[in-house]
């Protein structure tokens, strides 16, 4: 990113478009002068002709929650000022969360979001039509991303590019959510890593990154069982370090199998699931329903069963808490408690779970709409 300050061509190139007032206390080399022989101290600025470029964001991390808007600031500017505006390009690129692997170089994977000169831009991939840049002031290249989908989250790139450097600052992007171990119907060590992406989808959610499952430990996640992330390692979070979890002598935190692989290993899944639009309620029903009559009853009232994910959703972000069990989509059956009392399970906040009964027995039922 800071290499090739001395580049000829540039340099010639962009001598046309340095102010005079800028240039005046400086020899000419070249017919060009270099302030410094180094390019910048990696903090997003360079130097050419005394002049700096800096390029800054005042959050380095940004959290938001799905189906809205989100800002991620990235300001340039130049000291001393410049009087006239220099001609300068914008390109946000993204390195997605669930970027798979470990890469040599990260920039190697990261994939345009926006490219912006002047008044033109042009935006790529799953984000055309979903983004613009803010431009509230003389140098503000923040972007704007609309409609947040769970699968946005990374880290963004605002790269400024004045013709002669490039200089950039980064950006996380978080999605406010909760994650979930799940496992399948048929037991546990089901899923293949492909096996669990679609499980997760099934459920409205994705599979959780490293960040988003280190979050949730450090909230208190405590789960004996391994499942996949999205970059394809198999982890569990420990909190009360015990024997059959890693060890009662190891320190908490996650446990790590590191990458296994991916068709022949066989685990559980850690999801993520993000605020959802619609609402999630436990139907008044005179009788308890078996699975068909649960389906049929969210129906008759213009909704639809809800998914797991949109119970954790519900629980965690919207303060979902009720004591009846109900049925799920995939045939679970859970109840959220958010304040825990007797007879509502153990005494700490989550999502009960009576795993898969069998479908003609009788419970409640959560539906969606
Ligand atoms: C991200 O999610 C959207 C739907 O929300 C989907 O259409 C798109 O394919 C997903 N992109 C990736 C890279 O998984
Ligand atoms: C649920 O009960 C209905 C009768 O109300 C019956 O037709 C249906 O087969 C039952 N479903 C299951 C899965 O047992």
């Amino acid at each position: 990113m800071l290499g090739g300050l001395l580049r000829p061509l540039l340099a010639v190139c962009g001598l046309m478009l340095v102010p005079a007032a800028a240039a005046v206390h400086f020899n000419y080399k070249n017919g060009f002068y270099y302030h410094d022989g180094s390019n910048g101290n990696g903090n997003g600025e360079i130097y050419f002709n005394g002049v700096r470029l800096y390029v800054e964001s005042p959050n380095p991390s940004v959290s938001a929650t799905r189906g809205s808007s989100v800002t991620l600031p990235c300001h340039f500017h130049y000291k001393p000022e410049l009087n006239e505006p220099r001609r300068t390009r914008v390109k946000w690129s993204w390195l997605p969360a669930n970027a798979v692997g470990e890469p040599v170089h990260p920039a190697a994977m990261e994939t345009q979001v926006m490219v912006a000169m002047d008044n033109r831009h042009r935006s790529y991939g799953g984000f055309r039509g979903r983004v613009r840049l803010r431009r509230s002031a003389p140098g503000d290249m923040s972007l704007v991303i609309s409609e947040l989908r769970l699968n946005d989250t990374g880290r963004y790139r605002c790269e400024v590019i004045d013709g002669l450097e490039d200089e950039s600052v980064t950006v996380e992007l978080e999605l406010r959510g909760v994650v979930f171990p799940y496992h399948s119907a048929e037991g546990r060590y089901h899923f293949n890593f492909q096996g669990a992406q679609q499980a997760c989808q099934d459920q409205e959610a994705t599979l959780a990154t490293f960040e988003q499952l280190f979050t949730a430990w450090d909230e208190g996640l405590d789960w004996c069982n391994a499942g996949w992330l999205a970059d394809g390692t198999v982890q569990y979070p420990i909190m009360t370090p015990r024997d059959g979890c890693g060890g009662a002598d190891l320190a908490p935190g996650l446990r790590t199998y590191g990458q296994r692989h991916r068709l022949l290993h066989r685990f559980d899944a850690f999801c993520f699931s993000a605020s959802i639009k619609g609402t999630v309620y436990f139907l008044a029903s005179p009788t308890k329903l078996n699975f068909t009559e649960a389906l049929q009853a969210c129906a008759g009232n213009s909704a639809h069963i809800a998914k797991v994910g949109q119970l954790y959703a519900a629980w965690r972000l919207a303060g979902l808490d009720r004591c009846d069990a109900g049925w799920l989509a995939d045939g679970s059956v859970r109840y959220p408690i958010v304040k825990p009392r007797a007879n509502c399970g153990p005494p700490q906040a989550g999502v009960r779970s009576f795993g898969f009964p069998p479908r003609h027995l009788k419970f409640g039922v959560y539906c969606y709409r």
